[in-house]
């Protein structure tokens, strides 16, 4: 059984025009996946499909060979992990700190006394420590898109999708962030990247999906 199963699966917004039509796919636990494709053609619209954020006008998403039609958004919060074109939507909290304390307690088995010292090693991993009583609106965006992951990461999620997740960052927080794509490989977390950034893509999926109105193409 695949992670993912997309089957035959066709999205529009508005009755007159299709997104894209007949788009199949699967998707293993522990595969790197790079989705590209020109602006507007769907990438994010698969992504918010993928987290049962978006229904399909027809065609199935199977997660973990259930359909997704009977997942809770917070089912499919627990095993996949987001992080959104722009992260500041997902950061709500006062401060760093207590958006860790909130992405963790999602997942309701974790022990109280386990909580601080998972927030302390992944503040630490992601170089946030310093500013664990800041506002995250106050952190730069590479910052965010780091709180964003850390979060993401800290629910022990099984699969991430990170949408187009180099477009505001430097050089200095590109390389930063492929040592903690490295670290999340290691991990045996698979993972599905949105971006236009090939030469990115090549170091860090094995797979690229191209999304055309017409279905998808391997490559
Ligand atoms: N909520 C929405 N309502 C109507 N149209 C939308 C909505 N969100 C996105 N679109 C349109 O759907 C198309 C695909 O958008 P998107 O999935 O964001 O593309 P991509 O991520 O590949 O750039 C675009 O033309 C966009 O303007
Ligand atoms: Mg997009």
């Amino acid at each position: 059984m695949s992670f993912y199963t997309i089957d035959s699966i066709s999205f529009s917004y508005n009755k007159t025009e299709t997104l894209f039509k007949d788009v199949s796919f699967n998707i293993e636990k522990n595969q790197n996946i790079g989705l590209i494709g020109p602006n507007g053609c769907g990438k994010t619209t698969l992504a918010n499909i993928m987290m049962g954020i978006l229904k399909v006008q027809s065609g199935e998403v199977y997660l973990q060979g259930k359909n997704i039609k009977q997942l809770s958004l917070s089912d499919i919060g627990k095993r996949v992990g987001y992080v959104f074109q722009n992260p500041e939507v997902q950061l709500f909290c006062p401060t760093v700190k207590d958006q860790m304390y909130f992405s963790i307690r999602y997942n309701k088995d974790i022990e109280e006394d386990q909580i601080d010292e998972k927030i302390k090693h992944l503040l630490y991993i992601f170089e946030l420590d310093k500013h664990k009583d800041h506002s995250p609106l106050n952190l730069s965006i590479g910052e965010k898109q780091r709180l964003a992951l850390a979060s993401v990461l800290s629910r022990e999620v099984e699969f991430l999708i990170l949408d187009e997740p180099t477009t505001s960052l430097d050089i200095l927080r590109i390389n930063q962030l492929e040592k903690y794509l490295s670290i999340i490989q290691q991990k045996g977390i698979g993972y599905l990247i949105i971006s236009h950034d090939r030469g990115f893509l090549n170091k860090h999926v094995d797979k690229l999906l191209i999304l055309k109105s017409e279905g998808v193409e391997l490559i």
